[in-house]
């Protein structure tokens, strides 16, 4: 899917982690704004930037995204969710990206899994539930072992 990846633009990482993702992105050349609520994850995504040299495309802030993506977040480029379920998050990524953006996103799954699903489990088909926008071409999509991915792409 690298292919799909744009090499300059912009990009946002949500939920960002220790910004493995953003890192990796920024490296590509796009600018990254990497999102997490947690101020220990925000600033290990500094420091994983300003290791691989990448420091001056990247604008990590602490943000508590629990009731969705702040306003001023748009014209995004490419947009990447990895293993943060939040419906409302995810339903407004169309509206932030560019003509032709793309947004990778992962969730837990209740599919495959070999135990009772938790909380963060998403259940079967939500991913597709919630991208169904007559502007969105979902380009990917597989549910199994205990993941859901989908890739999808604005016309
Ligand atoms: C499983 S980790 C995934 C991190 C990263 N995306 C990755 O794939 O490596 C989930 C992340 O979501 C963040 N998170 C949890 N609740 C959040 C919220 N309400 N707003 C923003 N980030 C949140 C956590 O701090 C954590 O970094």
């Amino acid at each position: 899917m690298a292919a799909l990846v744009p090499a300059t633009g912009r990009a946002l990482d949500i939920a960002c982690g220790r910004g493995a993702q953003t890192v990796w992105l920024a490296s590509r050349g796009l600018d990254v704004v990497a999102l997490d609520v947690s101020g220990a994850a925000i600033a290990l995504t500094d420091a994983a930037a300003d290791a691989d040299g990448v420091a001056h495309r990247v604008d990590a802030k602490q943000e508590d995204l629990e009731n969705g993506l702040p306003d001023d977040l748009q014209d995004f480029d490419i947009i990447i969710c990895q293993r943060f379920r939040n419906r409302g998050v995810l339903e407004a990524l169309g509206t932030r990206l560019r003509p032709k953006g793309v947004a990778f996103v992962t969730v837990l799954s209740s599919v495959g899994l070999d135990r009772a699903p938790g909380k963060f489990h998403a259940p079967a088909g939500e991913l597709l539930e919630v991208f169904t926008r007559d502007d969105i071409e979902v380009v990917w999509h597989l549910e199994a072992d205990g993941l859901a991915a989908i890739v999808i792409r604005c016309t």
